[in-house]
C-alpha cells in the first residue's frame, strides 16, 4: 500500500490541526474552573465506579456509600467497551442508562470515559490487524488492556463508532460534565499499518528524502535512504537518534490523532460547557503532552506514589507540569486510596498522607481530585490494589480519612472556585531535550526527570509558586525562567527567549542546554548553540563525571554527574563561579556565568550541583528577578501555595512531616475554619487554608 493513501485514510486533519495550533499563552482565559460548570460545585470529589462489575441491586448501596463519603463525582465507562457492544454494531446502554439516573439520584456529577483502553474479544478475534504489536514484532492477544494499534485505521473507526454512541445518549446530559478519551493512552505499535503511517509522517516532516537525508546525516555508517518507505520504525536500539527522537514525533503525532479521531467524534454532541480530556500518567515520555493538550479542553492525570514513600516536592513537580499543559486549573483523575498493587513493594501510605495528597494537588492548581477506585473487582488483575470498599462491600479503613478530605474540600470549594494557582518562576520542560539526552546519555547517572527535579526543587521551594511551560510558550508573565537542561533548542525558541531576556526577563540555563536542533543533531555552534552569542559564552568541552568536582564562587560546593567548561566571548560576561578540580580539565574553568542583556539578564550554569549549592543559585536568581515567597523561610516540611482569582487569595500550607512546625503567616492572613493551624504552629501531616488580604 502506498504511503500517502494509507496516511490518508487515517484522519490526519484533525492531527494537523492540534499540531499546528499556536504555542499557549499562559495566565489568560482558562475557563473559570475545571469543572466548567457555573451551576455546579467548583471542587469535584469521587471516585472511579466500575457498575458493570456489580449487581444492580447493589448500586443504590455503593452510591449512598459514596455520598455518605462526601462524594459529588463519578468516573464511569472507561473500560466497559464489552457490555456497551456486547456484539459487532450490537449497543446495549440500557444498563449503563440505569447506573447514570441512579448516580443523578445522588446528585453526582458524571464522568464518562471512552472504552477504548479495553476492547472487546470479538473486536480482536474477528480483526486481529488491529492488535498492537511490539518492536520484536510480537503480537498481543486478549485478556489485558491497551493491546490495540494506535494506528489502525480500522481499530480508530471502531473507537470512534462506541465514542460517538456513547455522546448521543449521555452528551446532552448536565449531569455529565466531562468526557475522558481513552484511558493513559502510550504504548505505541510496530504493526504494518504504523510503519506505512512513520513513512507518510517523514514525508511530511521532511518533504523530501534529501532532507531527511542532510537532517540525520546519514552519511554517517552508510545510514543513507533513497526513500521513506526504507525507513525502519525503531524507538531503541543502534539507530540514528535523529530518527529515534522523530520516532517520538511520530507517537506524538499519532496518539494526538487517535486521540483527536474520538474528540471530534463526540465534541458536536455533547453539551458546550463539558470538557474533554484523556488522563496522563507520571512523567510520561510516550508523546509530547504539551502538544496533545492543545487539542484538549483541561488537562487530568492519574497521581501514583507507587512505594507509599512520598517525595513531595518531586510529586509537585508532576502536578506544575500538568497545569503546564493548558496553564489552567486540571483534574487529578485519579489518585490511590492509600496503595496501588503495581509497584515492587506496595507500602500504604501513611496516616494522613491519603489527605496531604488530595490537597496537594489541590494547591497545585487540581479543581478535582478522584480516587481510584471504589471497590475492587471480585476478580481480575487488580484485586491487591488501595480501595475505598472492601470485598464484602463495607468501608476500608482509610475511608474516614477520604472522607474528612472530602468534607473538607466541598466545604472549601466556594473559597477556591475560580482561583488558579500564583506563579512568578517558570521551568521550562521540553519533551525534545529529555528524550535527546535520554537517547544519549552520556553518563548512565544523568537521569533527565531526576535533573530537572534538582533543580525545581530550591525554585519552589524557595519562591513557592513554578510553572512548568513548555519551550514554545509565551513566557511574558514571569519575571524568572529557568531551563535546567534545554538540551534541543529550535531557533525560533532561541529568539523567543533571547527577547524574553531582553524585555526584562531573568533566564537561567542548565547543563546540556543549546546543543541539539529538532532533529537531534548538533547545533554548529557549541553550546548553547543559537544562543551563544546571546549568552556570551560558549562549553567549550563537556565532561561526564565519576567522582565529584570542587566549584566556588556565588556558588560553592561540589558538581557531580556532569560538568561542562565555559568560555566568556564577550567583555561584559560574568564569571560568577569557577570550578576547583586541582589536576583535572576543569580546574580553574567557569562554571557559572551571567550576562546583562536589554533589561534583563541570561545565565548558563555548566555542571550539575549539589543541593545546598542549588539553594545558593536559587536564592540569587530569585533576589534578582525580585521573586518573594509569600511565607518566608517555611520550614522544609512545609509546602507553601498560593490560589488567586475573582478578588480572593487562598494560602495553602501543608506539612508533609510527621512534626508539628512553627508557621507566621502574611500579615492580615485569617485561617479558615477547622485548618490545622493553631497558634502559630502547624501539625504533623496537617493541612491549612488561609485567606489573604487582597
Ligand atoms: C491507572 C489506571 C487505572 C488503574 C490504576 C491503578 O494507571 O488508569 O485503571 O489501573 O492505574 O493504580
Amino acid at each position: 500500500m502506498g504511503v500517502r493513501r494509507l496516511w490518508a485514510a487515517v484522519p490526519i486533519g484533525a492531527m494537523l490541526a492540534a499540531a499546528s495550533l499556536p504555542a499557549m499563552a499562559q495566565n489568560v482565559a482558562c475557563p473559570a474552573r475545571a469543572t466548567r460548570f457555573a451551576d455546579k460545585p467548583a471542587v469535584a470529589v469521587g471516585v472511579s465506579w466500575y457498575p458493570e462489575q456489580w449487581p444492580e441491586e447493589r448500586w443504590e448501596t455503593d452510591l449512598a456509600l459514596m455520598k455518605e463519603t462526601g462524594f459529588n463525582t463519578v468516573r464511569i465507562g472507561e473500560f466497559a467497551w464489552s457490555r456497551m457492544e456486547p456484539a459487532e454494531g450490537r449497543f446495549d446502554f440500557a444498563w449503563m442508562d440505569r447506573a447514570v439516573a441512579a448516580a443523578k439520584r445522588h446528585g453526582m456529577m458524571i464522568v464518562i470515559g471512552t472504552p477504548t483502553a479495553a476492547p472487546p474479544a470479538w473486536l480482536t478475534q474477528k480483526y486481529p490487524d488491529t492488535l498492537r504489536v511490539d518492536e520484536d514484532g510480537a503480537r498481543a492477544g486478549h485478556g489485558g488492556r491497551r493491546h490495540f494499534s494506535f494506528a489502525s485505521t480500522r481499530y480508530r473507526t471502531f473507537a470512534r463508532r462506541i465514542a460517538q454512541e456513547l455522546a448521543k445518549r449521555y452528551g446532552r446530559d448536565p449531569a455529565v460534565v466531562g468526557w475522558q478519551i481513552d484511558n493513559e493512552v502510550g504504548p505505541p505499535s510496530f504493526d504494518a499499518e504504523a510503519v506505512a503511517a512513520w513513512h507518510g509522517f517523514l514525508q511530511q516532516r521532511y518533504g523530501s528524502i534529501d532532507v531527511l537525508n542532510r537532517r540525520w546525516a546519514t552519511q554517517y555508517w552508510s545510514q543513507h535512504y533513497d526513500s521513506f518507505d526504507q525507513v525502519p520504525l525503531h524507538a531503541t536500539g543502534q539507530q540514528n537518534p535523529g530518527l529515534l527522537l522523530d520516532f517520538r514525533h511520530f507517537t506524538t503525532a499519532t496518539w494526538i490523532d487517535y486521540v483527536q479521531n474520538q474528540a471530534t467524534a463526540i465534541r458536536p454532541l455533547i453539551d458546550r460547557r463539558a470538557f474533554v480530556t484523556t488522563n496522563t500518567m507520571f512523567w510520561n515520555a510516550g508523546f509530547d503532552h504539551f502538544a496533545m493538550h492543545r487539542g484538549l479542553d483541561v488537562a487530568a492525570w492519574d497521581n501514583y506514589i507507587q512505594n507509599g514513600r512520598a517525595d513531595w516536592v518531586a510529586n509537585g513537580a508532576n502536578h506544575d507540569l500538568v497545569r503546564g499543559y493548558r496553564h489552567c486549573n486540571f483534574w487529578l483523575m485519579e489518585t490511590q486510596p492509600g496503595r496501588v498493587d503495581w509497584a515492587p513493594v506496595n507500602r500504604a501510605l501513611d496516616p494522613g498522607q491519603v489527605r496531604e495528597m488530595a490537597w496537594q494537588a489541590v494547591l497545585h492548581g487540581a479543581d478535582a481530585v478522584l480516587y481510584w477506585q471504589w471497590r475492587s473487582a471480585a476478580n481480575g488483575q487488580e484485586t491487591y490494589h488501595g480501595a475505598i470498599l472492601g470485598q464484602d462491600g463495607a468501608p476500608n479503613p482509610i475511608r474516614a480519612e477520604i472522607a474528612k478530605t472530602a468534607r473538607e474540600l466541598t466545604t472549601a470549594a466556594p473559597l477556591l472556585a475560580d482561583t488558579r494557582p500564583v506563579a512568578k518562576v517558570a521551568m521550562i520542560y521540553s519533551f525534545d531535550s529529555r528524550w535527546a539526552i535520554d537517547l544519549q546519555r552520556h553518563s548512565r547517572d544523568f537521569e533527565p526527570i531526576k535533573a530537572f527535579t534538582d533543580f525545581y526543587r530550591p525554585f519552589r521551594t524557595a519562591s513557592q509558586g513554578v510553572e512548568i511551560v513548555s519551550p514554545d510558550d509565551d513566557l511574558s508573565a514571569y519575571r524568572l525562567v529557568v531551563a535546567p537542561s534545554l538540551n534541543v533548542l529550535t531557533a525560533a525558541q532561541a529568539r523567543r527567549l533571547e527577547a524574553y531576556v531582553r524585555d526584562g526577563g531573568h533566564l537561567l540555563l542548565g547543563p546540556r542546554s543549546g546543543m541539539k536542533d529538532d532533529a537531534n543533531a548538533l547545533w554548529p555552534q557549541r553550546q548553547p548553540g543559537p544562543l551563544a552569542d546571546v549568552l556570551g559564552a560558549r562549553v567549550e568541552q563537556f565532561y561526564a563525571l565519576d567522582a565529584k568536582v570542587g566549584i566556588k564562587g556565588a556558588v560553592a560546593g561540589t558538581a557531580q554527574v556532569w560538568a561542562e567548561e565555559l568560555t566568556p566571548t564577550a567583555p561584559d560576561t560574568q564569571v560568577l563561579a569557577t570550578y576547583d578540580d586541582p589536576g583535572g580539565w576543569l580546574d580553574g574553568k567557569a562554571a557559572l556565568v551571567s550576562r546583562k542583556l536589554g533589561k534583563g539578564r541570561i545565565g548558563y550554569l555548566g555542571a550539575w550541583i549539589e543541593p545546598a549549592a542549588m539553594e545558593q543559585l536559587a536564592a540569587a536568581w530569585l533576589e534578582g528577578a525580585k521573586v518573594r515567597a509569600p511565607v518566608p523561610s517555611a520550614h522544609p516540611d512545609i509546602e507553601i501555595g498560593l490560589r488567586e482569582g475573582r478578588g480572593r487569595r487562598v494560602l495553602i500550607a501543608i506539612n508533609h512531616g510527621a512534626g508539628e512546625h512553627p508557621l507566621t503567616l502574611p500579615a492580615g492572613a485569617r485561617p479558615v475554619a477547622d485548618g490545622d493551624w493553631k497558634d502559630g504552629r502547624i501539625a504533623g501531616h496537617g493541612v491549612a487554608l488561609f485567606e489573604l488580604a487582597e
